[in-house]
């Protein structure tokens, strides 16, 4: 049955993203088939414990995938244009949230931007704490070109176990916000898993894009699945063509 939902014109909008937005681009997912932790312990590469244990095996990992992101075919893909466009045509404010690491929204042109799981194009220091942009590959001996120390450089990503960037201006905006929508991701890791309740307390429209149901798929009030670089144009030509997001 097909009801259309009205969205007030300039009404905020907050969007998640996750991996799956990257897959067309040709990045790999962590949970689905074939996905990241399908093949590799998250407790051997993705945690500050782990870099503690063997930062060796933690470098490569990263630097496996700053090489793979640095392939020329890997492009964003239509479904990173479409917010883009949103971003420029809706008549209010749009924040995009990412889960990802890689900087295809960036490189697609989306501005209003928060990584919460920082990037992989960027490294710090535990020496100094400076953080700097970084495109090549990262190891023990790398000394910080801040403070000459080597040793301490590790890339500027969100481990499990380490807090998520820009919460408070996250919550801020789902706070206010009257459709949020989710793209591309399973819905399994926290706090991101938990921002469509914080949208439906907030009265919002709530719309899960995804190849398939996520963990949380239930709480949303539209849910479209399939590809992200199908759903997500069409998504965005209904929104800003009929201001109504109608269930399917
Ligand atoms: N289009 C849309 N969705 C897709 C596509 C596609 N082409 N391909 C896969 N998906 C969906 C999958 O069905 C899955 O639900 O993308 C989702 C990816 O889920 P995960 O692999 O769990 O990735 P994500 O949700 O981003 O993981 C969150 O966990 O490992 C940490 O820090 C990591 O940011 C990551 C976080």
């Amino acid at each position: 049955m097909t009801r259309a939902k009205p969205i007030g014109t300039g009404d905020p909008v907050v969007i998640l993203t996750g991996a799956g937005i990257s897959k067309e681009s040709g990045l790999d997912t962590f949970r689905d088939a074939g996905g990241v932790w399908t093949r590799i312990r998250l407790e051997d590469v993705a945690t500050p414990e782990a870099f503690a244990r063997d930062p060796d095996r933690v470098h490569g990992f990263y630097n496996a995938r700053r090489r793979t992101l640095a392939d020329p075919a890997v492009q964003p893909n239509a479904a990173h244009a479409a917010l883009v466009r949103l971003e420029r045509e809706w008549p209010g404010p749009v924040l995009l949230v990412t889960q990802n690491v890689d900087d295809l929204h960036e490189r697609a042109g989306s501005r209003h931007l928060i990584h919460m799981h920082g990037e992989l194009g960027r490294v710090r220091c535990l020496s100094c704490d400076a953080g700097r942009a970084w495109a090549g590959d990262l190891s023990v001996d790398t000394p910080c070109p801040g403070c000459g120390e080597a040793g301490g450089m590790r890339p500027d990503v969100v481990w499990f176990g380490e807090m998520p960037r820009a919460m408070d201006e996250i919550e801020a905006a789902l706070a206010g916000c009257r459709l949020f929508v989710s793209i591309g991701t399973s819905g399994t890791v926290y706090p991101a898993a938990a921002f469509v309740h914080q949208a439906l307390d907030a009265g919002a429209l709530t719309i899960e894009l995804n190849l398939e149901p996520g963990q949380v798929s239930d709480l949303f009030g539209i849910r479209r699945h399939g590809p992200a670089t199908v759903l997500v144009p069409e998504f965005v030509e209904e929104l800003l063509s009929t201001r109504a997001l109608a269930d399917r």
